[in-house]
């Protein structure tokens, strides 16, 4: 064991190859299967890169179709998980619920998916497209009270999404394309990233051969944590937290670079990107656009900028490569789009979703080993037991 070397964090190990994403941060370059992220978010829709990722090529006319097809075919959800959804709190974090609710599909499809069959792997792929984006919703119609909706076959996903959150009995949902087409670019955005915290978990639970929607549920988990997907969530709460204090960023940005102090500014700094986060910068320019387009005008994203601009020039954000990341703005749009603050991190888990399943099933195609890695003991040495009157 003299040979092993410890890397918290893994910071620069390496736990597999992969062809789906390169990501290089030096550049601020990141690409799905070789096409730029700039272009898919610019002229791709959110189904077309999800089957991009998970098979490796982007569909003909035909393909594509069938696929949205197919998804639509898995998205009734088995009653008895309405129950179970019901045996929430409203209070609960639409996360967790998320979680859970993903782990109790296996117990409705019990059968495992074996990979290597490819009829097999495209409808469990269809099946966790369709089910995961029914019952992400559902997390927020049980926190609202409301009754659940149905997919509706004659809509696209993303529609769907929308429509499956906020259509209440009195309301029809009125479809605003803008808004349809700004989360679509969102999704894309969101839809893959390398061995980030979720996915190594999605891959390293699936590699002891557990199903799809058990790794998918821990990946949910991992998402969640405010270091990761769950920081948009904190970032629309920090931006509130300043504006209620008077608007003052210098003051929190003081606060963000003082070591006793564990604030840190969220929405900023990243693990792999150095120079900027590419998905930032779409991001930073759709929530101009986005706003603009809805006549929102929301003083948080004013902060936002402030906020940015005064961090950029500062020595210590400078020294340490720390900037925007692409959670900083995603959750002003998603406040233009009326979605809820609770319900961010669940966008970003839909979004991640097809990233998930092609790690996943990159993981099982490549036959690769159970994930365990090593440590290096540093606990006591050998002691007697004592027996509990001696303690
Ligand atoms: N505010 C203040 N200081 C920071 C920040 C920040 N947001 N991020 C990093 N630092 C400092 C950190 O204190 C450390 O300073 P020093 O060298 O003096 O000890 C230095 O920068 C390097 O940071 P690190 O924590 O060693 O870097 P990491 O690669 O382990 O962490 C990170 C990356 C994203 C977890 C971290 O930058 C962070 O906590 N950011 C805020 C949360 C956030 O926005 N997360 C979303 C990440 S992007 C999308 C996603 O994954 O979901």
């Amino acid at each position: 064991t003299g040979a092993i070397t410890i890397d918290p964090g893994y910071k620069n190990s390496g736990s597999c190859k992969s062809e789906i994403t390169f990501l290089d941060g030096e550049e601020g370059i990141l690409r799905y299967r070789g096409y730029s992220i700039e272009e898919l978010a610019d002229k791709a829709d959110f189904l077309e890169v999800s089957f991009l990722l998970i098979f490796g090529e982007l569909p003909n006319k035909a393909q594509l179709e069938k696929f949205e097809n197919d998804i639509r075919k898995h998205t009734l959800v088995n009653e008895e998980m309405k129950t179970i959804l019901e045996g929430f709190p409203k209070t609960a974090h639409p996360m967790g619920v998320l979680s859970s609710l993903t782990s109790a599909l296996t117990a409705f499809n019990p059968k495992s998916v074996n990979v290597e069959n490819e009829k097999e792997m495209y409808e469990a792929v269809c099946k966790t497209m369709g089910k995961f984006l029914v019952i992400a919703t559902w997390t927020y119609r049980r926190r609202m009270g409301y009754p659940l909706n149905y997919y509706d076959n004659t809509k696209g996903y993303v529609e769907n999404f929308m429509r499956l959150m906020f259509e209440i009995p009195t309301e029809p949902y009125k479809m605003d394309k803008k808004i349809v087409d700004a989360l679509d670019k969102l999704f894309i955005l969101h839809a893959d990233h390398e061995q980030n915290c979720s996915t190594s978990t999605v891959r390293i639970v699936g590699s002891s051969h557990a199903g799809l929607f058990a790794s998918i549920s821990a990946g949910v988990s991992a998402l969640w944590g405010p270091l990761h997907g769950g920081a948009n969530q904190a970032v629309l709460e920090m931006l509130q937290e300043i504006h209620d204090n008077g608007g003052d960023v210098e003051k929190f940005v003081l606060k963000a670079k003082d070591k006793e102090d564990p604030f840190r500014l969220m929405g900023f700094g990243h693990r792999v990107y150095k120079n900027f986060d590419p998905r930032a910068t779409i991001i930073k320019k759709a929530a101009d656009d986005v706003l603009d387009a809805l006549g929102v005008d929301d003083p948080l994203l004013d902060i936002a900028k402030q906020l940015e601009k005064v961090a950029l020039e500062d020595e210590y954000f400078k020294a340490r490569n720390l900037y925007p990341n692409v959670d900083f703005y995603s959750g002003i749009i998603y406040r233009a789009m009326g979605i809820p603050v609770e319900m961010f991190t669940v966008l970003f888990a839909i979004g991640r979703l097809p990233g998930w399943i092609a790690q996943w099933k990159e993981m099982r195609l490549n036959k690769e080993p159970i994930g365990r890695p090593r440590q290096v003991y540093v606990g006591n040495a050998l002691r007697p037991f004592k027996e509990v009157k001696d303690r």
